[in-house]
């Protein structure tokens, strides 16, 4: 009786071995738990023969049971968590791991947007480099020699002895497409500036420009008007009021600075206005007739209008954002509200 027990024994253990490579998943553990160490296993129901055996016996074979109910337990238990590990790292149900696509910043949006704005009114767009001349950045731009904008503080030089230096506005880009193609002319040209200028609240030493440019015969400051009151209302996407004032710029006379009515207060006066109600937005006026010289225009035969706007600032306005800095950190919890 006792050796037929043993032989049993054994024969499950063997059975069980064999049976356990087979198993792959989770279900076909349950399989061969139930066939093994269920309640209808043939171990269970060896361990039902205890009862009938003298004590000796009932010692040394309770003992073989035990070791192999054991065995099999830390079989299943082995196996189980094997299994459980896999279907956890290979779970093809699983969400996948996100992938963020990368998208353009809030800048290039805003110059695409005033592009397309301008592209409608029939407006090409031109670039220029951003390593300029001397020539182009202020000589052929009426900017006379003892300007203080052609002061080293304003400028970023590369070489001063021979005038290459950063643009300081996209301005020079008017020159270049000048020289190139006769009139008539209606350019943007957005781009890069630079300025010796503190990186605080309201200024960056890099800074982002889009110059306007349109020449033929008769061309007046109303043309100007209506070109830029068009472009605000269409940017800001409502009525705005639009107020232009006198100003100077070296390269256009009469020159002028647009303003508009504080989109932040309405006009009633804020700290982003300086409680004005009116905010400067960009400078514009008539090419100046020496500009058109230094490009081999006559001046008796065609006028234009020329204007450059900073593009942060308008960005900082549509989206009520009140640190220039922001667009330059690359911090992505605020780049990736755009
Ligand atoms: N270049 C000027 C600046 O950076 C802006 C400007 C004013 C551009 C008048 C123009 C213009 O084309 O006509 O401050």
């Amino acid at each position: 009786m006792v050796e037929k027990i043993i032989e049993d024994i054994e024969k499950v253990i063997k059975e069980a071995k064999e049976g356990i490579k087979e198993v792959k998943d989770i279900s076909s553990l349950e399989k061969w738990r139930v066939k093994f160490l269920g309640r209808k296993s043939l171990l269970t129901q060896l361990f039902s023969h205890l009862a009938h055996l003298p004590l000796e016996e009932k010692k040394f074979v309770g003992e073989k049971l035990n070791s192999a109910k054991n065995l099999l337990t830390q079989l299943y238990e082995e196996t189980k968590s094997g299994i459980e590990k896999i279907e956890t790292v290979y779970n093809l149900s699983f969400p996948g791991r996100k992938i963020s696509i990368g998208k353009f910043h809030v800048i290039t949006k805003v110059i695409d947007e005033i592009v397309k704005i301008f592209s409608k009114m029939g407006f090409g767009v031109a670039e220029g480099p951003e390593i300029e001349t001397e020539y182009y950045n202020f000589t052929a731009l009426n900017t006379p020699e003892e300007h203080p904008a052609r002061d080293i503080w304003d400028t970023f030089y590369i070489e001063k002895e021979k005038g290459i230096l950063l643009r300081t506005h996209t301005s020079p880009v008017q020159i270049r497409v000048m020289e190139k193609y006769p009139p008539p002319l209606k350019i943007i040209a957005p781009g890069k500036c630079f300025r010796r200028d503190a990186f605080d609240s309201s200024h960056s030493p890099v800074f982002h420009q889009i110059e306007g440019l349109m020449v033929d015969e008769n061309i007046k400051f109303t043309h100007l008007k209506g070109v830029l009151s068009y472009f605000i209302q269409e940017f800001f996407k409502r009525e705005i009021k639009v107020v232009f004032s006198p100003s100077y710029f070296p390269f256009t006379e009469p020159s002028a600075e647009l303003s508009i009515l504080c989109v932040i207060c309405n006009g009633k006066g804020c700290s982003t206005c300086g409680n004005m109600g009116f905010l400067e937005i960009l400078g514009c006026g008539m090419v100046h007739p020496n500009v058109f010289r230094n490009v081999g225009y006559d001046p008796d035969i065609y006028t234009g209008f020329a204007f450059g706007m900073g593009v942060e600032r308008l960005a900082m306005l549509k989206y009520g954002i009140d640190d220039i800095r922001y667009f330059f950190l690359n911090d992505l919890k605020f780049l990736e509200q755009f």
